[in-house]
């Protein structure tokens, strides 16, 4: 049995899923790894946050260098999303030697070329698969198990919020403000819908993702985007008098000119796998040379398909860490390929 005790950074709706989970299950990991996975200290602003997550008083802070600093810890768990001070997060775990762990795409739709070969300098592992798909084992199914083929096309439905948008306005028939003000009622848009409904959270997990199939590095600014704001009812209905459905896809396929990255609303025939995804659910079309095409679905935002993939890294790392490994840092990627944009 092995030790492995984490600093948890963050515990909103994904940090408390992640201390949940990890204590809901932890007899499973004892018994299936070996691992005795422990949360040694935990930072949020908000101590109520802390009590709700069951971090006890001895372990929280509300500074996130007493995590960072804390000499038990050994992963470093980072979900309080944002460039900042999630970069210096990075930067101060790196240099301690501790590996991290994030969900936050938006900082590495922009920087992942540079967090990466910072944590390959320090001899530790960046690792992301919560950032893109959320529950979704996308991430680790293109590192490992599509790892024999070149691929060609990584492409789906990579926000809720849109998809929930867009699936009750073609049931329905309503206008995109009004099924707008409803998700965010609920819950489901935030406050500021921006990031979601005008596509840039899409075109962060596009990057993502294009940079771990493609091998390179592709940012968010690489990737053409366009949002929903002005798709209408009768969009929608002409759509579906042609067989067809629309919605918002990330889309990234590598061509001879170099990697074609984008998000936009898009007609799919109605009898597409694609179509048939609902609500806020994602799902995720990965077609390789040799494994042809893919498909994975599942609950890409929410407490606890998020934290599932969370937890995933955190104990990837740790059973590499009880089997007393050093966990490789990631390779460096193949040169970077200019992307190319569609015609707007
Ligand atoms: N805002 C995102 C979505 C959350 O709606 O999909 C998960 O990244």
């Amino acid at each position: 049995m092995r030790t492995v005790n984490i600093g948890l950074i963050g515990l909103g709706t994904v940090g408390g899923g992640t201390a949940r989970t990890i204590e809901h299950n932890r007899d499973e990991y004892l018994r299936a790894y070996g691992i005795d996975l422990r949360i040694a200290k935990a930072c949020a602003l908000d101590p109520e946050q802390a009590a709700a997550a069951g971090i006890p008083a001895e372990a929280f802070t509300t500074d996130w260098h007493d995590v960072v600093a804390d000499p038990a810890v050994d992963i470093v768990v980072e979900l309080i999303g944002g460039e900042h001070p999630a970069t210096e997060i990075f930067e101060a775990a790196f240099a301690a030697g501790k590996h991290v762990v994030t969900a936050n795409k938006a900082l590495l739709g922009r920087n992942m070329e540079r967090l990466c070969a910072l944590a390959r300098e320090h001899g530790v592992q960046l690792r992301c698969e919560a950032s893109a798909g959320g529950g979704i084992p996308i991430v680790a199914a293109l590192e490992y198990s599509l790892a024999g083929n070149r691929m060609l096309t990584v492409a789906g439905i990579l926000n809720g919020t849109t998809n929930y948008i867009l699936s009750r306005m073609a049931s329905e028939g309503s206008d995109f403000a009004d099924v707008l003000a409803d998700a965010q009622r609920l819950g489901y848009a935030e406050a500021d819908p921006s990031a979601d409904v005008d596509g840039f959270d899409a075109a962060s997990k596009v990057a993502i993702l294009s940079s771990i199939a493609f091998h390179t590095r592709v940012t968010t600014d690489d990737v053409y985007m366009q949002g929903i704001r002005d798709i209408s009812p009768v969009d929608i209905d002409e759509a579906r008098k042609m067989g067809r459905t629309i919605k918002l896809l990330g889309i990234a396929r590598m061509t001879e000119d170099g990697i074609d990255a984008r998000v936009h609303p898009a007609m799919i025939p109605s009898d597409h796998m694609l179509a048939s995804v609902n609500g806020a659910m994602n799902a995720v079309f990965a077609v390789g040379d040799s494994v042809g095409e893919t498909m994975f679905y599942g609950a890409g935002a929410g407490s606890y398909p998020t934290a599932s993939a969370v937890v995933g890294d955190v104990l990837e790392l740790a059973r590499a860490i009880a089997r007393g490994e050093r966990p490789e840092a990631e390779p460096e990627p193949f040169e970077r390929r200019v992307a190319i944009r569609p015609i707007e």
